[in-house]
């Protein structure tokens, strides 16, 4: 008998968690304005809310914290942290931030400046978000495949060389002050992008002379996406890979939240001195001396750890088949998601499955409220509400996708949960023609709305 795939991992330390009743759920999620981040997390049984900074840390990474350096000058925990950063990343200068979008505060208030362009795949809402805070503009140059939910095709996070070198020469470089790629893209599904498309846009940034920065939260999941699926690199070792990814940019922010296995922390990494010394001013500004940036001691030495562990392949490939084995369900079910599977997420493709809504009434996020009643399942939108208002013409921008995203706290659930999941969203699915009335907004925020909005049902 052939021995079946199992877990790289097992548990020492486990928190309880409680199912409720329908009614309570019900009550909940009204009293939190049926916004899904408004909801105590005692109040879900299942969070998938979001991968970031909800991983289990491991026991090597618990000992490492032990050991932290809490000096404000000079800590061995950052020197740990830079060694272990130059090792995997292959960047010389790093900046170390509290955590994703402080990386990108940091290096863009070095980088963008008012009406500048930048193009990318897909930008994650906080990227676009500090892109247009900055009165400049994040241009989407993502494959079209991607908006295809239904469509194969082993690399949806590509960017469109062609929508891309239209930029380029539309614009005066001067105001293209870099190219963000996003690996794996998240609005797209957590789709990876293939080391050939990196290695293509790097040339095309050459040709213009504009530096290229990859958003590399889960660079890792990328990796052994690339080893399983482009040909050229399938015996390669996954750190191998990461070296050769990561050769295509010339700078990098991070969100250690996600593949990095840690509660909290980030950094950016570059290439060029020159620019790490003018990013080193807003460091201290904004997040703290260069030496810990926003992070204490032992923040950075589990940090250190967790770059190796989420580099490694077993542990990739029981994250990665985790995702997978939820995904199957609901698709063998004919549930409509994003196809290939993304590698930390199952993103339901929500104006397929609930056809009859309006757009206008935010079909994703009434999805999300329905899954929360059904079973305690907490998702979150990307859709209308996260891609926010059109910063000058202030109307909801509707984007191509809208999605509902289950995603998968790294070494936290079993498969029993991804079960149960599963049954959760099928239950919905059966009684999808039953919801025929969406959410309103009552009040929101100017940016990033999605996180405070509050909404009520439409009567
Ligand atoms: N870039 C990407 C691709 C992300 O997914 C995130 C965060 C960030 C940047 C910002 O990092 O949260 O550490 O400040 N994504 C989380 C999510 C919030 O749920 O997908 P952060």
């Amino acid at each position: 008998m052939e021995l079946p795939f199992a877990e790289s991992y097992k548990m020492k330390t486990v928190e309880h968690i409680r199912r409720s009743t329908r009614e309570e759920r019900i009550r909940w999620i009204k009293e939190a304005r049926y916004n899904l981040f408004n909801l105590r997390s005692s109040h879900v049984f299942i969070d998938l809310l979001t991968d970031s900074g909800t991983g289990a840390m491991s026991d090597k990474q618990w000992s490492a914290m032990m050991l932290g350096d809490e000096s404000y000058a000079g800590a061995s925990s950052y020197y740990k942290l830079k060694e272990a950063i130059t090792d995997i990343t292959g960047f010389d200068y790093f900046l170390p931030t509290h955590q994703g979008r402080a990386a990108e505060n940091v290096l863009f208030s070095t980088m963008i400046k008012e009406g500048d362009i930048v193009p990318g795949n897909s930008h994650f809402d906080t990227t676009k978000g500090h892109i247009e805070f900055r009165k400049a503009h994040a241009i989407d140059c993502t494959i079209d495949e991607a908006f295809h939910t239904e469509l194969d095709h082993p690399f949806k996070g590509n960017v469109d060389l062609g929508k891309l070198e239209a930029v380029l020469k539309k614009y005066p470089k001067e105001r293209i002050p870099l190219i963000m790629v996003t690996i794996t893209c998240n609005s797209s599904g957590g789709q990876p992008v293939s080391i050939e498309n990196m290695k293509a846009v790097k040339k095309l940034a050459g040709q213009y002379d504009i530096p290229v920065f990859f958003d590399s939260a889960r660079f890792a999941e990328n990796a052994y996406f690339i080893k399983m699926r482009e040909e050229a690199f399938k015996d390669k070792p996954i750190r191998e890979i990461v070296h050769e990814m990561f050769a295509q940019a010339d700078g990098m922010t991070m969100s250690s939240k996600k593949d990095a296995i840690v509660n909290m922390g980030g950094f950016i990494g570059f290439r060029s001195r020159e620019l790490f010394e003018k990013a080193s001013m807003f460091t201290i500004m904004f997040e703290g001396f260069i030496n810990y940036g926003g992070m204490s001691g032992r923040d950075m030495n589990a940090l250190a750890q967790g770059l190796y562990e989420g580099t490694e392949f077993d542990y990739l490939e029981t994250r990665i088949n985790q995702v997978a084995y939820l995904g199957k369900q609901l698709r063998d079910y004919g549930i409509p998601i994003q196809y290939p599977y993304g590698g930390h997420a199952i993103f339901i493709d929500a104006k397929r499955f609930l056809p009859n809504l309006p757009k206008e009434e935010f079909v994703a996020q009434t999805l999300g409220v329905e899954l929360y009643i059904e079973g305690g399942v907490r998702g979150v939108e990307i859709g209308t509400l996260l891609a926010d208002r059109d910063p000058d013409t202030r109307k909801n921008r509707y984007p191509e996708l809208e999605l509902l995203r289950l995603a998968i706290p790294r070494r936290v659930y079993t498969n029993n949960h991804m079960d149960y999941v599963a049954a959760a969203v099928i239950n919905v699915f059966d009684r999808r023609r039953e919801i025929t009335k969406g959410l309103k907004i009552l009040k929101e925020a100017p940016i990033m709305r999605h996180f405070t909005v509050e909404l009520d049902r439409v009567r």
